[in-house]
């Protein structure tokens, strides 16, 4: 640990530290435009000074490391004044267009212009005027005039892609952002640059003047459009997701997420199925989930008790604790070998850095909770091979879209598809009784990463219209069947599915937390 005053206070802060890193540590905000934690220091913005007692001239704090016995003043008379300083030089040519400005609410120059004195601009002469509306490719719009040049985004590109696909180009007034000559960004990332651009000249294309920020609730959740599982910020309001953000972990996704599960929220709001129904073709009419979870029961007793043959199949979309009421329902009520977790999607692209082939977020905790073919079961693909099943119990994912022809006809062949989905897709459409199930970011639970670490998912905001957490609907359809399952809080499915799985022996819900636990001898592969 390493001693140092800061302020007039004396601080003890771990070792290794930038004074920057030291101070916020402690609380105390530096301000700065160039340095990220991400990316490291660049020393260019001038911004973060501070006054060192025995240093020459006042310093850099994001690249000076902190010594042993520093004395430090942050908010000296000198270090205040060198700032209000920077920040008059770079808003000499800035437009001031703060009040149509999409970064309004959390934009660093903003910020610190009004902590820093909020003073009048002495600048005489006409501005220098850039372009302010340039779709710069991958979604990203580029306003140059807002630019404060930070080097945030030309660093992200060769620091973490060692991809350069954006430079500084010109000199002085000037300088300006740009592409190279006749290309435009194709990295699957370029979506954290707008994230990490402390101000508003790099916007996002599908969120810019969607939502104020200060009006969207950020709830901490993890994507589940891979299996690498990064942990992100979902923006909602009103039911409506309108973006999802990286939400650092040092031991999951670091600062950054990929453009595919950054855009993939207008999933959740998007084709739902908000009511339950009975029926399928043209027969088919809306019910209460109470009746239809009835009829379900129903259908399903009904195949059972004459001898047919029922698979139950969960997605590996769906959450450990509601895999394991579709195991508990297969084994205790349905009396099924034939269930299984497996998909049939194909895999999709891969990378190094985050991007996990299989498009699924929860294959190992399948295999944790142990929904698999029991003795004399088959699993998905013989499944969809004669002789079909003549019922299935389907939750979450989409099968008949996924596993193409042979499942969409085994699914119409069946007698009875029982189908919880969230979405009005094709198992819906080929379901007998089809239960409006919530998307993930409308329900809790946990959920298992390639590289084996249980995480929490939260929900943002209820399930939509008369849409209800599968857990709920699993626990109904359980007691209309004649068995009691535990929950339906996610919760208290987790306590009695821990029970039986040694891995998570120990772990209690409370401190899987916002980061996740890495669950002890890993997991096999997704
Ligand atoms: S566009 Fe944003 S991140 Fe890039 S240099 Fe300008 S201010 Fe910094
Ligand atoms: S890498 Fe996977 S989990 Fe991470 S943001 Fe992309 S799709 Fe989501
Ligand atoms: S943050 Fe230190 S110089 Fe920019």
């Amino acid at each position: 640990m390493t001693e140092f005053t800061l302020d007039g206070s004396k601080r003890t802060v771990p070792d290794g530290l930038s004074v920057l890193e030291a101070a916020r540590t402690c609380g105390t905000e530096i301000p700065h435009f160039c340095y990220h934690p991400g990316l490291g220091p660049d020393g260019n913005c001038r911004l973060c000074l501070v006054e060192i007692e025995g240093a020459r001239g006042l310093q850099t704090s994001c690249n000076t490391k902190l010594a042993p016995g520093m004395v430090v003043r942050a908010m000296g008379k000198d270090a205040v004044a060198a700032r209000q300083a920077v920040l008059e030089f770079v808003l000499l040519n800035h437009p001031i267009d703060c009040p149509i400005c999409d970064q309004a609410g959390e934009c660093k120059l903003q910020d610190y212009y009004v902590a820093l004195g909020a003073a009048d601009s002495r600048m005489a002469f006409p501005k220098v005027r850039k372009r302010k509306r340039e779709a710069i490719g991958a979604g990203v719009m580029l306003d140059k005039e807002r630019c404060v040049l930070c080097a945030r985004c030309t660093r992200f590109f060769s620091n973490v892609m060692k991809d350069e696909q954006l430079v500084i180009a010109n000199r002085g007034n000037h300088a300006e952002i740009a592409t190279f000559p006749g290309r435009k960004l194709d990295s699957p990332y370029a979506g954290n640059i707008v994230d990490i651009c402390p101000v508003g000249a790099l916007t996002s294309e599908a969120f810019r003047f969607r939502a104020r920020v200060w009006l969207l609730q950020a709830t901490p959740t993890i994507c589940t459009g891979c299996a690498t599982g990064c942990n992100i910020y979902a923006d909602a309001k009103d039911g409506v997701v309108y973006r999802f953000r990286p939400r650092t972990n040092p031991d999951v996704n670091g600062w950054w997420i990929c453009d595919e599960g950054r855009y993939s929220y207008p999933a959740v709001n998007e084709n739902r199925l908000v009511a339950a129904r009975i029926g399928r073709g043209p027969g088919a009419r809306e019910a209460s989930v109470e009746e239809a979870v009835a009829a379900a029961a129903a259908e399903l007793a009904a195949v059972r008790d004459t001898g047919g043959t029922i698979a139950v199949v969960a997605s590996p979309d769906a959450s450990c604790e509601e895999v394991f009421l579709a195991r508990r329902i297969a084994e205790d009520a349905l009396r099924t070998p034939h269930r299984t977790g497996r998909s049939v999607k194909p895999p999709g692209v891969g990378d190094a850095l985050l991007r996990h082939r299989v498009k699924h977020p929860n294959t190992p905790g399948v295999a944790l909770v142990g929904l698999a073919p029991g003795a004399g079961g088959r699993d998905l693909p013989g499944l969809l091979s004669p002789p079909r099943p003549d019922a299935w119990l389907l939750l979450g994912g989409d099968l008949a879209a996924e596993g193409g022809a042979p499942a969409a006809e085994a699914l119409s062949a069946a007698r009875s598809v029982v189908a919880i989905v969230p979405h009005a897709g094709a198992t819906a459409a080929s379901a007998t009784v089809a239960l409006p199930g919530a998307t993930w970011i409308e329900k809790d639970g946990t959920f298992v990463s390639a590289k084996g670490r249980l995480q929490r998912a939260r929900a943002a905001f209820p399930p939509r219209g008369d849409a209800r957490a599968d857990l709920e609907i699993l626990a109904a359809l359980g007691a209309a069947l004649g068995v009691r399952l535990p929950g339906p809080r996610a919760e208290e499915t987790f306590r009695a599915m821990r029970a039986g799985i040694p891995a998570l022996a120990g772990i209690e819900w409370d401190a899987i937390g916002e980061g996740g636990v890495a669950l002890p001898g890993g997991v096999g592969p997704p």
